[in-house]
């Protein structure tokens, strides 16, 4: 076992990583839809950076995953921890929702290798990355979030 301590830190601050990413992610693929581009082999090279970034909080979330005694309990007793919601969330939920959030960024990644040079690329991205950033957002436990909260920084 790692020390899950210390990988959480290292999880909850990459977080921020993730969502300045996102945000500039955002703005690269709303300003080329506009402006009509070409996807480019460049661009692809841009998108698979940001796809690298998404990955690397993939693989920390699943390091930690396997080293949190509160995320493994789930499977435990899951008819009795399902109606635990800490236990629900960080046992299925948040490890569901963002392993196919950064599932499907890798599916688009891959599929606009095969359509360089090609138009419609980036209108397609837009279209597949609002879901994206929904699930990754709203599968966040934000200090101020209903569901389960955690501080914004530890
Ligand atoms: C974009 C992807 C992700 C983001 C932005 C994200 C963000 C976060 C944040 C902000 C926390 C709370 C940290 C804290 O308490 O300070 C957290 C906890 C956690 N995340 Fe993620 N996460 C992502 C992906 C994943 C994935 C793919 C997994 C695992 C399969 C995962 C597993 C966990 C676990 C197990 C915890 C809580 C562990 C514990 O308290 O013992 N995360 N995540």
């Amino acid at each position: 076992m790692l020390d899950s301590s210390f990988i959480l830190i290292v999880h909850s601050y990459y977080r921020w990583i993730v969502l300045v990413m996102m945000l500039l992610q955002a703005y690269w693929i709303i300003s080329r839809y506009k402006q009509e581009k070409k996807f480019s082999k460049i661009d692809f090279k841009i998108l698979f950076v940001f796809t690298t970034i998404f990955n690397i909080q993939l693989v920390i979330g699943w390091l930690l995953y396997l080293n949190s005694t509160l995320a493994l309990s789930f499977w435990n007793d899951i008819a009795t921890n399902v109606k635990h919601r800490q236990i629900r969330f960080f046992g299925l939920e948040h490890m569901s929702m963002m392993t196919l959030a950064i599932i499907l960024s890798n599916i688009q990644t891959y599929r606009a290798y095969y359509r360089i040079n090609k138009k419609e690329v980036f209108k397609s991205l837009f279209k597949t990355y609002i879901w994206i950033y929904f699930i990754i957002l709203s599968s966040i436990p934000w200090s101020f979030s209903p569901l389960t909260s955690r501080p914004n920084f530890r």
